[in-house]
């Protein structure tokens, strides 16, 4: 299987299981458990996806490793590991808010954000059907329109962030918010981690950062914006990761990452 197939099955995989993420909610959600905080909630769905998702990838990739929000880690034999978020924006799915998606990457090497190459990703929202593609060095898409990162204009940038389930992170936040401000035309929050990179990487929004991601929030949606020419960085440098997450058009990445570092 080449990297275009690894492509393939994670758009038949994502569009399966949004499919069912969908079904799920219209017959209404229940909260399975709390995780890392009262606001970090699983839903029964969160569960059920992940397994529909884990047992897809073993039939048609046995020896690949699998890394998911819900069910963990597991290592594999071929060098490849599935990096999965079965509903990203769960909040937001427990509330009836229609912008969540399904986030499938592959990464080859250590499956550890700092070392792992992806090499191929998928983030699908099933409410508007809309799928976003990436093959490294091939480029990203959105259906047949090949994505592109935006430049900065005089007006300034529409920015995205996010703000951790952990009450005692919201203070740092909020004081990063202000540092970016300056750089911003206006701010969003739209509660989707791997939706604000798509957006990134589809010129929907100029530039997003968040502190405290998971592997399986950016996995995904970080090879979109460096496909469609953008950056993806944590602050004040190196590789995406808890400690910040970074993305944009080259310009607006280097002064995001001076004005979050500063
Ligand atoms: C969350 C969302 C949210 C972000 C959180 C993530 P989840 O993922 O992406 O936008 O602010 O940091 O944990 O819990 O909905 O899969």
């Amino acid at each position: 299987m080449d990297a275009s197939d690894l492509l393939q099955l994670a758009e038949e995989i994502a569009r399966e299981a949004g499919a069912l993420a969908r079904r799920r909610r219209d017959e209404g959600v229940r909260i399975a458990a709390t995780k890392s905080a009262l606001a970090d909630i699983v839903t029964e769905a969160d569960r059920e996806i992940e397994d529909l998702i884990r047992a897809r990838l073993a039939a048609a990739r046995p020896d690949d490793g699998f890394l998911g929000e819900e069910s963990g880690a597991e290592r594999g034999e071929s060098g490849l590991t599935w990096v999965v978020d079965p509903i990203d924006g769960t909040v937001n799915y427990a509330y009836g808010i229609s912008h969540y998606a399904v986030s499938i990457a592959v990464v080859s090497g250590e499956p550890t954000p700092e070392e792992w190459t992806a090499e191929a990703a998928v983030v699908y929202t099933p409410v508007v059907d809309e799928l976003f593609r990436a093959r490294r060095g091939a480029g990203a898409w959105l259906g047949a329109e090949p994505l592109r990162v935006t430049s900065v204009t005089e007006a300034g940038a529409l920015l995205a962030t996010g703000f951790g389930y952990d009450p005692a992170t919201h203070e740092g936040d909020l004081a990063r918010v202000r540092q970016v401000m300056p750089l911003a035309r206006d701010l969003r929050r739209a509660g989707a981690a791997s939706l604000d990179l798509a957006y990134v990487a589809a010129g929907r929004l100029d530039g997003y950062f968040e502190r405290g991601l998971h592997p399986w929030d950016h996995a995904a949606g970080a090879l979109l914006v460096e496909e469609a020419g953008g950056l993806v960085g944590g602050a004040p440098s190196g590789r995406p990761g808890r400690e910040m997450t970074i993305a944009a058009g080259p310009e607006l990445f280097e002064k995001l990452r001076y004005k979050i570092s500063g």
